[in-house]
């Protein structure tokens, strides 16, 4: 297994749950749910926008259309409020959302790729 550092645990969630890293040009949202970190693919399935905002516990919700997405299994909840019938930034996103190994060690994040 390889791992990338991603950022300093102590500094990142000292006043939020989450936030968003990059892998490989694609967004990564890092939540910290129950004590645990978690990293999922920050694509909605739906119409292809990030999910960079709006998580609540283990919930992130897509700011377009409200698909709302389990961060420890990258699987959709709550489907989009309206259908699709353009793309938004990146296409073929489908469910569950791919999902990351996180570690922390000596005090950084580090994702698993
Ligand atoms: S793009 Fe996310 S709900 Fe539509």
């Amino acid at each position: 297994m390889t791992y990338q550092r991603v950022g300093i645990s102590t500094k990142i969630f000292e006043k939020t749950n989450h936030y968003i890293t990059w892998l490989n040009s694609r967004p990564i949202l890092v939540a910290k749910v129950e004590g645990k970190y978690y990293a999922m693919d920050a694509v909605c399935s739906h119409m292809g926008c990030a999910l960079l905002e709006n998580v609540s516990g283990k919930y992130a919700e897509c700011p377009a259309h409200g698909a709302k997405y389990d961060i420890t299994t990258g699987e959709r909840v709550t489907e989009a409020m309206i259908k699709p019938d353009v793309k938004c930034e990146y296409d073929n996103n489908t469910v569950p959302l791919k999902t990351f190994r996180v570690k922390e060690s000596n005090g950084f994040l580090e994702i698993e790729i």
